[in-house]
């Protein structure tokens, strides 16, 4: 059974979107609820460094101070200026435009992902505008000198980050930026430009603004990511006995036709709570469904451009083949979509075909799926989040459980892996919850974030021993040794885990003991967070606080970590038969 409630992470299109605009608008802007995505920490850093000053001023808040289009145009480097868009194609797109809008003359270069990815789309349109753009199809591109007029323009691909982009730039000259879209893409930077004051007119998919002159600062809040919100609403659909509810999602109608092919497929779903803000929000409620197979083409694609690596997975679970075509922009993401998901779906066994602009897929019902279960820690999300989070609810919901945690999600949800787990956890709390696994698996991070979900106190083993002693871990292991560390860690887990139900998270060595492990597993669901080694060497090798590991001597404390490593692994995956959340990293 789940039974969860949960709010989705925060836009990460928008936050781009309004950091960039704040940046360039004349004054103090203020971002609420801003996207802490290694995608939008691209975007900070790049515009840090073309000198913005951007305090983070609480844990999800920021306050900008905007250069104005004069401070940008002053911006002068004589030297050369490398902006890292990293895997972030949002960010190296529009502040391309921003570039080329202000005339400041910097490369963008970004990840090897990134670096494939084509970026002639915006040049060539702003190269129409005057600007000097040296550089390929692909990143590094090189901004030489700014628009002179502008445009007029037909995009023969959907595409809101050129729009964007092209919008960017032309915040900086008098003459107009007319864009007519062929199919509608999402149209956040035309929302937020307007609450900016810019005179900007849309009209359908035509929009027409007239810069030159300075943005005025905004407060902003920005609301649920949509696209992140699918995975929750996937997992609903396909999980037997679910209803998942996600609040404060992003509506816009630019965004959410992926519920209008849920709909068709049978995805049992309801939206309510609607606050209509500059960018609509609410909540969705779905339920385990019974679903059919769709077809989806072109002209939906540009709408769902992002949801099809979920909808795919509602496709593998629903009964008949369903067909993606005209969407051969899937291939131009963070990886090639199209051959990411038909990979992994044929290790899974499914019946899939890979075409030039799509695929089909040929669903199966879970028992079916989850004989395959072993498959899916084998599964490559090629570096591309959508890929690995589509694959990990998919295993969520036919095994319950997760057998690979992958990094790549960082990139537009941080908090997927806790967020799914409180939302699994939710319906079946009875007790308390206490995660422990190896050092530096993260225990704490995951601790403090499914603590916070599920609003249930939160206790870190380690920080409440140093609390009592008054000294750090390392300097009791120093001053009184291991033997009467564990003794106060015995003593310390008792109490806590008597106590109203709580999430702990414990040393890497607590459950070793024989009497907590007993004592936890009667108060307690245990979890455990597996990580691979390497990943665990490459955490602990740049840090020297573990007392257990310590040493001045590299080859030394490798060969610690090691041990270390493969003792507690054996141990864990005993305790593993008793309850887990296994994951690799
Ligand atoms: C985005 C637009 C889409 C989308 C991407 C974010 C944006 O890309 O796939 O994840 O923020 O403008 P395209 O505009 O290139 O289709």
């Amino acid at each position: 059974m789940i039974r969860g409630r949960i709010t989705a992470p925060s836009d990460k299109s928008i936050s781009h979107r309004a950091l960039i605009l704040a940046a360039v608008a004349d004054g103090e802007s203020e971002i609420k609820n801003c996207s802490d995505s290694r995608d939008v920490k691209s975007t900070v850093r790049m515009l840090k460094s073309l000198g913005t000053s951007i305090a983070k001023t609480g844990k999800d808040r920021f306050s900008i101070k905007g250069k104005g289009i004069q401070g940008f145009r002053n911006l002068q480097y004589e030297n050369n200026l490398y902006l890292n868009a990293g895997n972030s194609g949002t960010s190296a797109r529009l502040i391309m435009g921003l570039l080329a809008g202000a005339g400041i003359k910097a490369n963008i270069i970004g990840d090897k992902s990134l670096s494939k990815r084509p970026m002639d789309r915006v040049k060539k349109p702003l190269q129409e505008m005057g600007a000097k753009i040296a550089g390929e199809k692909t990143l590094p591109m090189t901004c030489v000198s700014g628009i002179k007029k502008g445009i007029d323009f037909t995009p023969d691909i959907d595409s809101a980050q050129v729009k964007s982009a092209l919008l960017t730039a032309g915040i900086f000259i008098e003459e107009k930026v007319c864009i007519h879209e062929k199919n509608l893409t999402r149209n956040h930077t035309e929302n937020i430009l307007r609450q900016m004051g810019a005179d900007i007119c849309v009209n359908g998919k035509h929009v027409e603004m007239k810069g030159g002159r300075e943005l005025n600062p905004v407060k902003i809040n920005i609301p649920g990511d949509f696209s992140g919100a699918v995975y929750l609403a996937v997992l609903a659909a396909v999980a037997k006995n679910a209803v998942i509810t996600i609040d404060r999602v992003g509506l816009n109608p630019t965004r959410t036709s992926f519920l209008d092919a849920a709909k068709k497929m049978g995805v049992k779903y309801r939206v309510f709570n609607i606050a209509d803000t500059y960018e609509p929000t609410g909540s969705i409620e779905v339920k385990s469904s019974c679903l059919n197979c769709i077809d989806i083409n072109g002209a939906m694609v540009s709408s769902m451009i992002d949801e099809i690596p979920a909808l795919a997975i509602l496709a593998a679970c629903a009964g008949g083949t369903s067909h993606f075509k005209g969407a051969s922009e899937l291939r131009k993401k963070e990886s090639d979509r199209i051959k990411s998901l038909v990979k992994g779906f044929k290790k899974l066994g499914f019946d899939v075909r890979e075409y030039r602009d799509g695929f089909s897929i040929k669903g199966k019902d879970a028992v079916e799926i989850a004989k395959k279960a072993s498959a899916f820690r084998k599964i490559d999300d090629y570096g591309d989040h959508r890929i690995a989070m589509s694959f990990n609810i998919l295993e969520l919901a036919v095994t319950g459980r997760i057998s690979r945690r992958y990094r790549s999600v960082g990139i537009s949800y941080p908090e997927f892996y806790s967020d799914i787990m409180s939302v699994y956890l939710q319906g079946k709390i009875r007790k308390g919850i206490l995660i422990t696994g190896f050092m530096g698996s993260g225990k704490s991070t995951v601790g403090k974030n499914v603590a916070k979900k599920l609003k249930m106190k939160f206790f870190d083993l380690d920080r409440e021993i140093e609390k009592q002693e008054k000294i750090s871990i390392q300097e009791i292991f120093i001053e009184k040794g291991e033997k009467y560390f564990r003794e106060l860690e015995n003593k310390i887990l008792s109490k806590l885990i008597e106590n109203e139900p709580c999430v702990i998270s414990t040393g890497g060595g607590t459950l070793l003991n024989g009497e907590n492990l007993n004592r936890a597993v009667s108060n307690s669901d245990i979890f455990i967070l597996k990580t691979d080694y390497e990943t665990i060497r490459m955490r602990l090798m740049r840090e020297n606080k573990r007392p257990l590991i310590k040493s001045s001597n590299l080859a030394e404390k490798e060969a610690k970590v090691r041990k270390y490593y493969e003792e507690r692994q054996a141990a864990y995956d005993k305790i593993a038969g008793i309850k887990i959340y296994s994951s690799t990293s």
